[in-house]
């Protein structure tokens, strides 16, 4: 724990829930695949583009973008953390009931992602060992996974077979050449095994929701990057997550999993809070959004009130930009409070770990954002988790989980490590992946998953080189 004072936490044992008589459901394992290529931020790319590397750094939070290498795609890395998960967790193919995997980076328009990832799982074991598995692929940009989760954690709970069931997230954050977005890009595939009994987190089975028709980001047909309004994108996010976040507040009152007492907050029960990561800054803009939204109805606002003054009030002026003005001046102030600062730093600023090393994975990234809490080894079993994602066009689902007692069981992973042994690559090289130019891979596959040709209807092939 850092900062001046104990947080107020205020973890639950996982044995009063569910509380009745059904197991509870959750994430038992999970698996992270990042490609072997990367590039860093600070050098080549940021002279040539002419950006402060202090930017980067502080103000965007990234130092390096991971780079998909010419052999690879959304379904490659889908198959390459699938595979990963299974022989960690010593999993056949028989007992996965369902495989959902959550994309915005769709390599077809009809056919399910998922049925391309079971041809190149059974090409490792055996054709037709995934024949009794089903597989569909949920499209809501950077939520899609979290869509996935919830449905399938219901699916999971009233399954009565022994199957478990597995989420994929995988995707190539792809912006333009020299765009603001260019810099946030990444790419990388997390998989998530569900089951009954978990080992890392029980669902609580509270899903707060918010939903708005916005133009901050969308792909429209047969473009092959994203349109981003950029700072709007910005604030759709922060509305959005404040309105799933008391959606839930409401829902978890209602099932009496979180109820504040006299002067206490919602997330005081919160012992880590993740994110959607589009890039690790962007944590720092939400969380204070939320805390200070949380804290204002608290016996916290008293303390933030001492320190930075009242918030201002909309209707004390006339003119809504000097108000805003105002507003935007409070947050940055709020942002900047001890009180936050402690908070960030306890619950929040490690989710960040991994994606200022591997940049935007879109919509695996907040659970890259728990993969670097497992690594870290922040988690405590009893502990509950909040989880706010979400996705531009825009939706926001927050929910909560707990640590499980077996949490230390699992094997780790070396996921920092690993980033280390990538291989470096040139601004030019990065530029000609990028626009498809590279017809070979820059490394030569081996052990993995690669996609070999196109056909000439636009079928997809793919192989496991050994
Ligand atoms: N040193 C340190 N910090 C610096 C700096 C420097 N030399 N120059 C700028 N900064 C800071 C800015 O002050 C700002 O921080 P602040 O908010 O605390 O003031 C931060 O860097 C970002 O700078 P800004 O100019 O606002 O960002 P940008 O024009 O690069 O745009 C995005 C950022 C996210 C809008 C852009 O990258 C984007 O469109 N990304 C894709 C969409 C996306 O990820 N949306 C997120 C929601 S889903």
């Amino acid at each position: 724990m850092t900062g001046k004072k104990e947080m107020p936490t205020m973890s639950r044992s996982t044995e009063d829930m569910p509380k009745d008589g059904r197991q509870a459901v959750g994430i038992d394992d999970i698996s992270v695949y990042v490609p072997g290529l990367v590039l860093p931020l600070t050098g080549e790319f940021s002279q040539k583009r002419g950006i402060d590397p202090g930017k980067l750094v502080k103000g965007i939070g990234i130092e390096q973008m991971a780079v998909p290498d010419a052999h690879e795609d959304a379904a490659t890395m889908a198959a390459m953390s699938l595979l990963d998960l299974m022989k960690r967790s010593h999993i056949r193919p028989e007992e996965i009931g369902k495989i959902y995997v959550g994309t915005e980076s769709s390599t077809d328009e009809a056919k399910a992602m998922g049925t391309y990832v079971i041809g190149m799982l059974e090409k490792v074991y055996g054709r037709g060992s995934f024949q009794e598995c089903s597989t569909v692929e949920f499209k809501a940009a950077c939520i899609g996974t979290t869509f996935a989760l919830e449905n399938l954690s219901y699916w999971l709970a009233g399954e009565d077979e022994g199957k478990i069931g597995v989420v994929i997230a995988s995707d190539v954050a792809k912006y333009p050449l020299a765009s603001p977005g260019e810099y946030t890009q990444g790419a990388g595939s997390v998989a998530l095994l569900l089951k009954k009994n978990p080992r890392i987190l029980a669902l609580e089975q509270i899903y707060g929701s918010f939903t708005r028709d916005e133009n901050d980001f969308f792909r429209p047909m047969g473009c092959k990057t994203a349109v981003v309004n950029g700072k709007h994108s910005n604030q759709c996010y922060l509305d959005a997550v404040i309105g799933a976040f008391d959606s839930f507040a409401q829902r978890a009152a209602r099932k009496g999993a979180i109820v504040p007492g006299e002067g206490q907050c919602v997330t005081d029960f919160i012992d880590h809070q993740l994110f959607h990561i589009p890039y690790p800054r962007m944590v720092e803009y939400a969380s204070a959004a939320v805390f200070r939204h949380d804290w204002m109805k608290g016996s916290q606002k008293k303390e933030i009130e001492g320190e930075i003054g009242p918030e201002p009030k909309a209707q004390d002026f006339r003119d809504p930009a000097e108000y805003q003005a105002k507003e935007a001046a409070y947050s940055r102030s709020f942002a900047r409070s001890s009180q936050f600062l402690q908070v960030y730093s306890a619950k929040v600023r490690d989710t960040a770990t991994l994606s200022r090393k591997i940049g935007n994975i879109y919509t695996g990234s907040i659970y890259l954002g728990l993969a670097s809490l497992l690594e870290l080894e922040r988690l405590l079993a009893g502990q509950r988790l909040g989880f706010a994602a979400y996705g531009s066009g825009c939706s926001a689902l927050f929910f909560s989980a707990i640590v499980q007692p077996d949490i230390g069981s699992l094997p780790r992973r070396g996921l920092i490590e690993r980033l280390e042994e990538r291989r470096q690559i040139t601004l030019s090289d990065y530029e000609k992946l990028h626009e498809g130019m590279m017809e070979e891979s820059l490394v030569t596959p081996e052990m993995e998953f690669a996609l070999s040709k196109i056909d000439h209807q636009g079928y997809r092939h793919y192989e496991f080189v050994d």
